[in-house]
């Protein structure tokens, strides 16, 4: 957490108004200086942000949504709370991204959405993902919670699709300590999230009118997700330091890349031209077991591991397992992920990459 936070934060603390107020307007502000996209919503999570652009995508009881088993559960959770159909579609082996050819395959006529997540902040390709989904008249949702300040086609993530959700959790890129956004392509989305994120009462309606918001219609039943005004005034400092956050990180992976691709037992993800990954952790495959080389790994200090399970495997979510995944079981197999964020400086990466280099150098 930068120092600066300290004096806006005690500031906000005891200005006499903590919830969502002018703090979280400038901070959607900044926000849309930063990704480039107008219709911003700050909220308290990312989960919400998902849960919230599967309300907007009209998904519920009845419909299916085409998934990542490779991903934090909270994406997928959103999808189940929603009432929907789990369909899982396959990996990329090497990268870990959704696999657009069986996405294309596993279209129905119930599908009311795809829900893609850039695998450690790499990009999917997502031109051929939003061609399937066009013709099929359907939704994208992104799960760009290990994206932030990624690119793709030169654009930034957060500005290609109907749906873009971040998180602002403690180990993201950036932290509002817990907090998300949500990136809508439409102006309408945008108005009616708005409404959704604060129990579906039009706020600018109450200001206007004067009127305390009891006494405003509410037009649909919607949830507590907004942010205040003590993690804006957080996420307000943290943007300014965001370019220099990423920056580290892709420094960090481009030394790991120069460094590792010189290991024979060791397989990098290919970086394509279109694409810029903004890399919360650095994923690599190895020809070695993966517990020893954890194991060997945790004994020099250094914290590896496959962040997150693939889901499919979780119990809550068996109900929906239907037919094989060999890029999730290729993937999974080999992958294990090192320490990229901001916090790895270009002291500790050295010691980690020589580290690796020690442990293959044993075999
Ligand atoms: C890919 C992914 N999706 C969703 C989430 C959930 O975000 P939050 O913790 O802000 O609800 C996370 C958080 O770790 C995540 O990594």
């Amino acid at each position: 957490m930068p120092e600066s936070v300290k004096e806006p934060l005690i500031q906000t603390l005891f200005s006499g108004y903590i919830g969502q107020g002018g703090k979280v307007d400038k901070f959607e502000k900044e926000l849309f200086g930063y990704i480039g996209n107008r219709y911003i919503l700050s909220l308290n999570s990312g989960t919400s942000g998902l849960r919230l652009a599967l309300r907007l995508a009209h998904v519920g009881p009845g419909d299916e949504v085409i998934t990542t088993p490779m991903t934090c559960t909270a994406t997928n959770m959103a999808i189940i709370d929603s009432g929907a159909k789990i369909i899982w579609a396959d990996v990329h082996p090497v990268n870990g991204n959704i696999d657009a050819n069986d996405i294309k395959r596993k279209i129905s006529k119930r599908t009311k959405a795809i829900m893609i997540v850039h695998w450690g902040g790499y990009p999917c390709d997502i031109e051929p993902i939003k061609e399937i989904a066009t013709k099929a008249g359907i939704k994208v949702i992104e799960d760009a919670s290990h994206a932030m300040g990624a690119s793709y086609n030169g654009i930034k993530i957060g500005n290609h699709t109907d749906y873009v959700v971040f998180s602002l959790q403690a180990v993201k890129h950036i932290t509002t300590v817990d907090g998300g956004i949500l990136c809508c392509q439409r102006a309408s989305d945008y108005e009616r999230g708005k409404r959704l994120r604060w129990f579906g009462i039009d706020r600018k309606l109450k200001d206007a009118n004067f009127r305390h918001e009891c006494e405003q219609d509410i037009i649909e039943c919607g949830y507590k997700f907004h942010m205040n005004d003590i993690c804006a005034t957080i996420g307000i400092e943290q943007l300014k330091y965001v370019d220099k956050i990423v920056q580290q990180s892709c420094s960090n992976a481009e030394f790991y890349t120069n460094e590792l691709k010189k290991i024979d037992k060791i397989a990098l993800i290919p970086q394509l031209e279109n694409r810029k990954g903004s890399y919360l952790f650095y994923t690599l495959h190895i020809s070695a077991n993966i517990i020893d080389f954890s194991n060997y790994m945790f004994s020099k200090g250094i914290m590896v591991s496959q962040v997150h399970s693939r889901n499919d495997r979780f119990t809550c979510f068996k109900p929906f397992c239907n037919g094989q995944l060999p890029g999730v079981d290729e993937f999974t197999r080999s992958m294990i992920c090192i320490p990229s964020g901001w916090w790895i400086t270009n002291e500790s990466r050295i010691k980690i990459v020589n580290e690796i280099k020690s442990y293959f150098g044993r075999r």
